[in-house]
């Protein structure tokens, strides 16, 4: 594998970048994409399993895709919604309200990243209920704005030297069965996690001044968690019996990444709003929110207004996106291509001592790897090597809190693209069980 200008360009890169703003992987400088291969400057060609951290799910170059923004760009590049119109937008608004659950009035409100969305959620949800406090979850990212920021509880290294953070945020536990924080079995619980919120309502935190739960329906960065249904369905209740808005933090699982458009509908659950963005521009910068219409309205203007927020390319880029998640079959395959490689890692997991466990919906799988199965322990090296030996095997993977493999490739990854790659972990993960991947690559891939 040679890769001497990537390195160059890394080297360059390397001088000019803050490095706050990147997690070391690997030295790929991308050249071109073509459905869910990249290929770098040097000529290598990766089946990409990243999907640039979910936010190119209809895949990086698709000419659906394509067409629209060169179409829009063919007329103009962008005059701001905060004084004029633009059709895209329109247009683009009138598909969110449909697709979104929920048979109400709903309002959308744009803006330019997951981030700046959650921020937006808060802002509405306190406006419109005239309560302060925000419940969110342990194990959360939701960006890197005040806001968002205030309400992730990944790691302390995001928050560290930033404080103080916005206040009247609220972190609990995140059911988390794999791991969970009561010593409990899955399925044979009361819901201790979720009880956390009622003692915190019996003791410091009155429940008649929370204005939301701001949840994600799958813990994206935090391992892929999935929630027990009975938990999600007794927190909606708690939410509705308090007059608390159930907000769904959509930017990582939503536009069919788990099969469904939205990770909530797996829960058979109709949030008052959703916070939504990754890929909903189809790669380009784009977010919203999309709530209940007397919440969306309880602002006055200009409290949510960026100027180069739904940016007519990024909403024509969108509309297309849309398009193509709405084609038949589309989500059929994003589940059985997604069931297909669960089976896959599944049986893996049966007969290899360090993967722990196999969760996902549709195309967001993770897979935990552990030092053995017992303890549990992370085996955080393990999953950066195994990473970096699929990067020179040709496979773009990244893991998540450290040890969990994310598998969450462009949709419209084939049946036979995700059984290479599943092959290629496969043979990483052997190479690492017989020693043969070098601590010094741990130099370069270092993840959080
Ligand atoms: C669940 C979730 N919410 C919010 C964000 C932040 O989105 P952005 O990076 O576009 O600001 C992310 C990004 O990874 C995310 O995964």
């Amino acid at each position: 594998m040679k890769i001497d200008k990537c390195i160059k360009e890394v080297e360059r890169d390397s001088r000019v970048i803050s490095r706050a703003c990147r997690i070391p992987y690997f030295p790929l400088v991308v050249e071109s994409i073509k459905g869910s291969i990249v290929k770098d400057i040097d000529g290598n060609e990766y089946i990409d399993l990243l999907s640039s951290a979910g936010s190119i799910n209809v895949g990086g170059a698709n000419e659906k895709v394509k067409k629209s923004i060169i179409e829009q760009v063919n007329k103009y590049v962008h005059y701001t919604p905060g004084y004029l119109y633009n059709k895209p937008m329109i247009d683009l608004a009138e598909k969110l309200v449909k697709i979104t659950p929920g048979e109400f009035p709903k309002r959308v409100a744009f803006g330019l990243s997951g981030s700046d969305a959650n921020d937006g959620a808060v802002k509405f949800a306190r406006a419109y209920t005239g309560k302060s406090s925000i419940i969110s979850f342990i194990g959360a990212y939701h960006g890197v704005t005040y806001g968002s920021m205030s309400m992730s509880a990944i790691t302390t290294k995001m928050k560290r030297k930033l404080g103080p953070f916005l206040p009247g945020i609220y972190s609990f536990s995140y059911p988390n069965c794999y791991r969970c924080n009561y010593g409990k079995k899955e399925g044979c619980c009361n819901l201790e996690c979720l009880n956390q919120i009622q003692i915190a309502f019996d003791s410091y935190l009155p429940s008649d001044e929370v204005a939301a739960v701001i949840i994600e329906p799958i813990q994206g960065d935090a391992g892929l968690i999935i929630p027990p249904k009975r938990y999600m369905k007794k927190l909606y209740e708690l939410c509705a019996e308090n007059g608390i808005l159930f907000i769904s933090e959509e930017v990582q699982q939503g536009f069919g990444r788990t099969g469904k458009w939205f990770g909530i509908e797996n829960f058979d659950l109709i949030p008052d709003a959703v916070i939504l963005g990754k890929s909903m521009g189809g790669g380009l910068p784009l977010s919203a929110i999309v709530g209940r219409e007397e919440i969306m309205q309880s602002l006055d203007p200009p409290a949510h207004i960026f100027t180069t927020a739904a940016n007519p390319v990024c909403c024509s880029s969108a509309v297309s996106t849309i398009n193509i998640i709405s084609e038949d079959g589309f989500l059929k395959h994003v589940n059985e291509v997604g069931n297909f490689a669960k089976n896959y890692l599944n049986n893996l997991k049966d007969e290899c001592s360090i993967i722990g466990d196999v969760r996902g919906v549709g195309l967001s799988i993770g897979v935990e790897l552990v030092k053995d199965k017992i303890s549990k322990e992370k085996n955080i090296k393990g999953a950066l090597k195994i990473c970096y030996r699929c990067y020179e095997k040709g496979v773009i993977l990244i893991c998540l809190n450290g040890n969990v493999l994310r598998i969450q490739p462009p949709l419209i990854i084939t049946k036979d693209e995700m059984f290479k790659a599943l092959e290629i972990i496969k043979s990483s993960i052997e190479d690492y069980l017989q020693g043969n991947i070098p601590d010094e690559v741990l130099n370069t891939i270092k993840g959080w």
